[in-house]
């Protein structure tokens, strides 16, 4: 079948097509015939450097595919061949092919049953776009952020892939504002299409007058540190993610002690592989969302072997919404 496969680390260029062996599912897997595999911030890491040790040369990137059930391994059950489906993330997915083995416990069904149906009314790219952010977004707000109804959200990275959906699932969880928080104002306009009541730029947050009682940060660095100052007492900041590429913030305990304030991390791959009964829930919860609330984002797709330029247009910081692959 045809790959992108990784044969040592580095820029974008490193990202070549080639014909490798078809996988077959093993115990507790499924394949899937891939139609899209989502394009995302963590595989440029991977590429980078395997994310300082997690992956191992030579591999093939993605870590989102939908598409349809190919083969189904011992001791899967409630899948059918044929049937569409899309997954969660998983570093191991290998996404980037025209076939991919991923465990069964991340593998949602699209045709499940009654009113979460989907199928015929979302592509492919829009499903893997889509579901697994907004499975993330479910949990870093409900589940470790604790937001409830009436809060107010301030989400950074808000013109990201990841980020920018936070707009419509805070407001799904009844936010009283979600305030979007961009690198440059010339993004103003992407983050304002994706929903936020509010948009301002990360030079702006140290003059903002307004107190958060949750705070979602996919960037860290600066950005981080000065969104730390505006929760509100016993407001929580979510980190998700590492988008500027800055070193780590350190903050003290008893920092948190004296400014009524907590920070929890979730990295949505590594909370499904240690407790894989949370992925129906959240994927159910998810699909819902998907077509009852106007969360969807834009996803554009590329061709597979146009993988390379997907990647230098994530780290140009130019894209508008998810990319895609189709293979
Ligand atoms: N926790 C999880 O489970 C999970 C799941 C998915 C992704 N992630 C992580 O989330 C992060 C974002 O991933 P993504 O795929 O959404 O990437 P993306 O689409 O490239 O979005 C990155 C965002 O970060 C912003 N950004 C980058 N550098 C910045 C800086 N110095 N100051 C302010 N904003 C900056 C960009 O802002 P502009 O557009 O304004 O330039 C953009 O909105 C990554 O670290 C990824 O690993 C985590």
């Amino acid at each position: 079948m045809r790959a992108i496969v990784v044969n040592e680390f580095g820029g974008p260029e490193v990202l070549r097509l080639d014909e490798i062996a078809t996988p077959r599912p093993a115990e507790e897997e499924v394949t899937i015939d891939v139609e899209a595999a989502a394009v995302g911030l963590i595989d440029v890491l991977f590429r980078r450097d395997g994310l300082r040790g997690v992956l191992s040369l030579p591999f093939v990137p993605g870590i989102e595919v939908a598409g349809r059930v190919r083969e189904i391994g011992e001791g899967v059950a409630g899948l059918k061949v044929g049937e569409p489906v899309v997954t969660l993330s998983n570093p191991s997915t290998a996404g980037y092919a025209e076939v991919a083995a991923v465990p069964a416990s991340l593998v949602v069904p699209l045709d499940a049953t009654g009113e979460d149906s989907v199928a015929g009314r979302v592509s492919a790219a829009a499903a893997v776009g889509n579901v697994p952010n907004l499975v993330t977004a479910l949990a870093v707000l409900e589940d470790a952020a604790r937001m409830r109804p009436g809060d107010d959200v301030l989400v950074l990275g808000a013109s990201g892939g990841l980020g920018g959906v936070f707009a419509g699932v805070a407001h799904a969880l009844r936010a009283a504002s979600v305030t979007g928080v961009v690198s440059r104002a010339s993004r103003i306009p992407e983050a304002q299409a994706r929903g936020f009541d509010d948009v301002v730029t990360v030079d702006q947050l140290t003059g903002l007058d307004s107190r958060f009682h949750v705070v979602v940060d996919p960037v860290g660095g600066a950005a981080r540190s000065a969104a730390l100052a505006l929760l509100r007492p016993l407001g929580r900041m979510a980190v998700v993610g590492n988008a500027s590429d800055e070193g780590q913030v350190v903050v003290g305990t008893n920092d948190l002690w004296i400014g009524n304030t907590g920070i929890i991390g979730l990295n949505i791959a590594g909370l499904l592989s240690a407790e894989p009964e949370r992925a129906a829930t959240l994927a159910s919860r998810a699909l819902n969302l998907l077509h009852h609330s106007d969360v969807a984002q834009p996803v554009e797709t590329l061709p597979l072997d146009h993988a390379t330029e997907a990647h230098r247009r994530l780290e140009s910081r130019s894209v508008h919404g998810r990319l895609a692959l189709t293979p």
